[in-house]
């Protein structure tokens, strides 16, 4: 039991690192550079790029930190490796926060 318990505390502190609280409306300013594939509204212009609109914030933020850092690296992933390069963990989280804030699409 008290195996159990240690391995629940060690992947909850793995898989849920301390994430920020973002700002929508500043993450919208930000996202000017996005709208160019992620389009207007959240919804890819091209079906090889992903809709982004209405997911988990968390999900955005990791998966933006995981570019920035490299450890998405396969497939297309160098596409977003060179736009969160720039991006402070401060856009990160603003940004996360106006995407998961958009309606999801259908
Ligand atoms: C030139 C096109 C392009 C631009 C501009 C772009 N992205 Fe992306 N984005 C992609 C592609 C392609 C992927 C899928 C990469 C992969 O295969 O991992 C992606 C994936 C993502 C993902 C992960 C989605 C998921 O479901 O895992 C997030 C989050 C994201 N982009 C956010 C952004 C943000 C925020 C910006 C603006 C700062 C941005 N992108 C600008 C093309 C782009």
């Amino acid at each position: 039991m008290r195996v159990v318990a240690s391995v629940a505390l060690l992947l909850s502190m793995v898989c849920a690192p301390v994430l920020a609280e973002g700002n929508i409306t500043q993450g919208q300013s930000k996202a000017a550079s996005c709208v160019a594939c992620h389009g207007a509204n959240g919804k890819a212009v091209n079906p090889i790029y992903p809709n982004l609109a209405g997911q988990n914030e968390a999900y955005l933020e990791l998966a933006m930190h995981a570019y920035k850092k490299g450890e998405r690296s396969a497939g297309q992933a160098g596409v977003m490796q060179a736009f969160t390069s720039s991006l402070s963990d401060e856009d990160i989280s603003d940004l996360a926060a106006y995407y998961a804030s958009l309606t999801p699409l259908k």
